[in-house]
């Protein structure tokens, strides 16, 4: 097999002059595309997709828009630029030259961190799957499935760096990535919210909102690294990253807005009544908000970790935004951290997964205050809220503790016969499936979810955005 490289795959690593790396995705290439069309929204394969390419890190190049078949996307190879002289900017190598080369003495770390970031690209790909078939509009289903070509960057992005800079061993990882599948008993994805079946709408929204947002910020606290080769893609991949949460966010506020014409119309909040009229009652999407935000919560660890203290002082790993703090060595500043036996403080190096789950949690309550307003608007006296940190959490100090959305500690019991107000029950999820009505013609929407105000790229909302194969 021969490959016209900067045709076939755009990149600016000079693939064109590196015998080893074209050697590499020689072989692992084909695998990518055979896992794309088994595990990939395969039943569009021959549609014809509205979709943006990266062709280049300017700001011409990194958002070429075209229709293309999605077996025939380009997935291409793209580090921001890089910053002249750039330094190490947190923990014990504070101020040294960035790493061009991987530190021998940080491999293993350096390899897992990256096996565990590409992993997710993947996997969501795979949650997504089936979605297309259901889908409300045509404008929605290429959101989604532009998602889902830049997710398969995203996993070439990380495949880059392991076939780069981590010789064989990293050659056998990037296949490893392609044999785990979401969901499968046997070989499952590396972290816990990418083995949740996605399969309706609403889950699709809440976790372009929630989950890709925890992966805006994993790759901020990467983009800091001193290996440069990581930061800048991860830096890079962050501007494909903002339209996903933007399909969350709109999309969320979309299926709100639905449901508060709804009421409007109808004078009450019922959500018997709301649900007869083909729209998600309010209650309902509070739920699948709780079920999403606690589940993508987990994704930052621990509270307390030796783990993520070694990354930071080791240079692998640094804050999302870490030049908007003052001090960035952390050797002597303690943090308080929230557990079920009250505050505890500890070294702050320790508590760097909570620094990271505190921004996160921040940055989702911008748009929960964007649906309230809508709800405030419409003059319907209803508020979405994010539920407490410390509710349904399996990871670190809360983990496994009967705790109710408000934070307040409860008896297992009350817990247990509550949960099906504060999670979606399983006749919350048959109801919104029975929703997931395919709807394609050019324009229309499904009756649960309100229009776009725009569409994409300048394009009217009822542009066709996908050419559906006859
Ligand atoms: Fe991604
Ligand atoms: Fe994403």
């Amino acid at each position: 097999m021969s490959i016209n490289y900067s045709e076939r795959i755009p990149n600016n690593v000079n693939l064109a002059n590196d015998r080893a790396l074209q050697r590499a995705l020689e072989h692992w290439q084909p695998r990518f595309l055979d896992w794309w069309r088994e595990m990939g929204p395969s039943d569009f394969a021959l549609a014809d997709v509205y979709l943006r390419t990266a062709t280049g890190v300017d700001a011409q190049g990194w958002a070429t828009y075209g229709a293309v078949k999605m077996p025939d996307y380009r997935w291409g190879i793209f580090l921001a630029d890089p910053v002249a002289d750039r330094t190490i900017g947190f923990g014990d190598h504070y101020g040294e030259p960035a790493w061009q080369q991987v530190p021998g003495e940080l491999r293993s770390q350096f390899r897992r961190i990256i096996v565990t970031q590409g992993d997710t690209e993947p996997a969501s790909v795979e949650q997504q799957r089936l979605l297309g078939l259901t889908c409300p509009s045509l404008y929605d289903l290429r959101n989604l499935f532009q998602v889902n070509v830049e997710e398969g960057r995203h996993l070439w992005a990380m495949v880059y760096l392991l076939h780069a800079y981590f010789g064989r061993d990293g050659r056998e990882e990037a296949e490893e990535l392609l044999a785990r599948h979401s969901g499968d008993i046997d070989k499952p994805r590396i972290l816990g919210t990418f083995n949740e079946p996605i399969d309706d709408w609403l889950s699709f929204f809440m976790f372009t909102y929630f989950t890709d947002r925890d992966g805006k910020f994993q790759l901020k606290s990467l983009a800091e690294s001193g290996f440069d080769p990581l930061a800048r893609t991860c830096r890079f991949m962050l501007t494909e990253e903002a339209h996903h949460m933007f399909v969350g966010e709109t999309g969320v506020g979309r299926v709100v807005r639905r449901t508060l014409e709804v009421m409007k119309a109808l004078g009450t909040d019922d959500p018997a009544a709301v649900r007869a009229q083909g729209a998600i009652d309010l209650p309902t999407i509070q739920r699948y908000l709780n079920f999403w935000f606690s589940s993508s919560l987990d994704l930052f660890g621990s509270e307390v970790s030796s783990n993520a203290a070694a990354s930071f002082a080791n240079g692998i790993k640094g804050r999302p935004d870490e030049t908007q703090y003052d001090e960035h060595v952390c050797s002597d500043a303690t943090f308080e951290v929230d557990t079920p036996q009250g505050a505890e403080t500890v070294g702050l190096r320790n508590a760097m997964n909570e620094v990271m789950r505190g921004a996160y949690v921040k940055d989702c309550e911008i748009g929960v205050k964007r649906w309230n307003a809508l709800a405030r608007r419409t003059g319907i006296d209803f508020e979405l809220t994010l539920p407490s940190p410390r509710f349904r959490r399996s990871i670190g100090a809360w983990a496994d503790q009967p705790v109710d959305p408000a934070g307040r500690p409860i008896g297992r019991e009350e817990y247990q016969r509550r949960l099906s107000d504060w999670l979606p029950t399983e006749a919350d999820r048959a109801f919104v499936r029975s929703l997931m009505q395919r709807v394609v013609a050019p324009g229309k929407m499904a009756g649960w979810i309100a229009p776009p105000d725009r569409g994409i790229n300048s394009l009217p909302v009822d542009y066709e955005y996908v050419k559906l194969a006859a």
